[in-house]
Parts: C-alpha cells; structure tokens; sequence
C-alpha cells in the first residue's frame, strides 16, 4: 500500500479511536446526569463521518481504483504526485478547524473565518479526490473475455 493511502488509512483509525472516547466520555457524561450541549455531539458526528469514514474511503480508494497509466504516467497511473497530499492536508486540516471553531461561531469573529474557511478547505479536499476517483473508474482495457 502506498505511503498515501497509509497515511489516509492511519489518520481514520486514530479518528476512529478519537470518535469511540469522545462518545464514551459523553455517554458516561449523560448517564451521571451531565450532558453536554448539543454542538458537541455534531464535532462528534463530524470527527467519525469525516475522520474516521472519509479518510478511509479515500485511503483506499486512491490505492485500489483501477489505474489510469495514461493520464498519471509518474505515478504509475494513480495521481498526480502531489496531489493526496494537498487532499489530506486540505481534508484534516479543515476538519480539525471545523472541530475547534464551530462550537464558539456565535461568540467570535475568528472562529467564524475558521469555520468558513474549514469548509472551503473540506470542499477543496474532496473535489482533488473525486477528479482523480472519476478517471480512474473506468471499464478494463484489455478485458478477458466474460470480463467486463
Ligand atoms: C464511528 C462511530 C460513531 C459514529 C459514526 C457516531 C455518530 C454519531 C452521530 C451522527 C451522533 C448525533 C450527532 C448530533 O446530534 O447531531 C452521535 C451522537 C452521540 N454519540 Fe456517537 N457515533 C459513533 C460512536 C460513538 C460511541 C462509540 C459512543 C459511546 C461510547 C457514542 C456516543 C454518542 C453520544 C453520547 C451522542 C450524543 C447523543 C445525544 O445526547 O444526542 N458514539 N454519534
């Protein structure tokens, strides 16, 4: 498995394990009769859909779509070099933002920059991902015969 997929793949079990404490330290909050407010049950949801589910759907995927040998030759037909880097960088980056900022939008000026410019980054993130994801799922070129 290439570097950048570990790296996606690592990122979503930390975010995975982040996810079950935050969610333990919750229930436990709730179940002695100290619930937290709702906002950070949503920081919550963010950090398990983003940081565990989507880093390992990308992880994976930039590893195991079919090549595109013709349209990344220096890759080997995966990507353009830098780019799940820029992803990365752009998708955890922005969630981490989003993590911090939105519970305090209402109260400051900065955390709401952060919160909007988290969305710009996540967007950001995930268009890289899908332009690369929509060349390489492609039907085989030289398919055996049955294979389709
Ligand atoms: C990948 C695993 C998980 C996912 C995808 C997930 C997802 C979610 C979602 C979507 C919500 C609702 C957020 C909202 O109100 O907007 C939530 C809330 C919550 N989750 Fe999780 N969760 C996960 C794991 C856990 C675990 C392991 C625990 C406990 C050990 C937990 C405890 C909680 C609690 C206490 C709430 C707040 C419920 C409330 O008072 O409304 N979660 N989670």
């Amino acid at each position: 498995m290439p570097l950048e997929s570990r790296l996606f793949v690592k990122t979503s079990v930390i975010a995975l394990v982040l996810t079950f404490a935050w969610g333990a330290v919750m229930a436990i909050g709730e179940s002695m009769g100290h619930p937290v407010a709702p906002i950070w049950a949503v920081e919550h949801a963010h950090l398990a859909f983003v940081g565990w589910l989507v880093n390992l759907v990308v992880g994976i995927a930039l590893w195991m779509l079919p090549l595109a040998r013709g349209t990344y030759p220096q890759t080997q037909g995966r990507y353009p070099r830098a780019l799940p880097y820029v992803a990365y960088g752009c998708l955890n980056v922005g969630l981490v933002m989003r993590i911090v900022s939105e519970p305090y939008v209402a109260q400051s000026g900065i955390a709401a920059a952060a919160l909007g410019t988290s969305a710009v980054l996540q967007l950001s993130a995930i268009a890289l991902f899908a332009a690369v994801a929509w060349v390489r799922t492609r039907p085989p070129s030289r398919p055996a015969a049955g294979v389709r």
